[in-house]
């Protein structure tokens, strides 16, 4: 594997289809899962490393968010990555952008309206990605729904030829989705967030058993989080997959999304639901067997 620092190294070393797995680094086996995913479907599998400044609100974690640089590259060689792209921040926005990506309607709702301004820096610097590195497809975690359907819509309406691959959440033993903010909740925050992974296993249930009122749905979610000490409850949310939209009713491909703060961090999970011939399903995703990689140091 090759670690580069520039868009132009990275571009002149990718042959065949190019598979990208943008990453913000702190991998875990979420990570990992898109770095298979793309070594099989891809010639070269190029993993982005770069903490993202503009999607960070001002009042966010961008000071803390969990960074080791030797780790992440020890991880993305043994996942058989063909090329880490770990680019400098005068790389990435060598002068204060004066243009950005807004992607409208999409990014209203839910973290949109939590977090202004987090999907104009995710859109922005996805796009920057796309234009330096012209990858053929590149591949997102389901577990962040609504920076899937943002990108979705982002690359179609920019008509990048990047197809976007959208992969199954990965969740810790215990059912917690990974995010590298895992590594935040002390032992007592644990137990708090467990209520989120008992509300989407509900809707799951609820779900395969008929249930197709979206506000049913979203109260059958909410219940063991708002029922559970030292977790604060931001929204559950029955969603459609192409536009993010609130939906009243399960009448179409979705996604329930559940957003909760235990003490200073910021939770996000959902199950996604689609039809099949054998009537809808919920998708959960993948639980680990073991402890995650995502504690491990370098
Ligand atoms: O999901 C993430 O880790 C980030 O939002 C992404 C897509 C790498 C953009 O910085």
């Amino acid at each position: 594997m090759r670690t580069v620092r520039t868009f132009a190294e990275a571009r002149a070393l990718g042959s065949g289809c190019v598979g990208l797995v943008p990453t913000m680094g702190y991998l875990h086996e979420g990570h990992i899962s898109l770095v298979d995913a793309a070594r099989r479907e891809s010639d070269t599998v190029t993993v982005s490393l770069f903490v993202n400044p503009l999607q960070f609100g001002p009042t966010e974690d961008l000071g803390s968010y969990p960074r080791n640089f030797e780790r992440d590259a020890e991880m993305v060689a043994a996942a058989g990555a063909d090329i880490l792209f770990a680019p400098q921040l005068a790389e990435m926005y060598p002068r204060d952008p004066l243009t950005t990506v807004t992607v409208a309607h999409v990014t209203e709702g839910m973290e949109g309206g939590i977090r202004p301004g987090h999907f104009d820096g995710v859109a922005t610097v996805v796009t920057k990605l796309f234009a330096g590195l012209a990858p053929d497809r590149s591949y997102f975690g389901r577990k962040d729904a609504q920076q899937l359907v943002t990108v979705r819509r982002m690359s179609a309406d920019l008509s990048f030829p990047t197809v976007i691959v959208g992969a199954p959440i990965v969740r810790e033993s215990d059912g917690l989705a990974l995010s590298s903010r895992n590594t935040y909740l002390d032992a007592a925050e644990r137990i708090a967030a467990g209520s989120i992974n008992r509300g989407i296993a509900a809707v799951a249930d609820a779900v395969l058993a008929g249930e197709r009122s979206g506000r049913q749905l979203e109260r059958i979610a909410a219940a063991p989080v708002n029922e559970e000490p030292g977790i604060e409850l931001d929204y559950a949310t029955l969603a459609n997959q192409d536009t993010a939209s609130s939906l009243t009713d399960l009448d179409r491909p979705a996604f329930l999304a559940i957003a909760a703060r235990v003490g200073r961090t910021r939770l996000l999970d959902n199950v996604h639901i689609d039809r099949t011939d054998a009537g809808w399903v919920p998708d959960v995703g993948i639980r680990l067997e073991g402890p995650s990689i995502l504690y491990r140091e370098a």
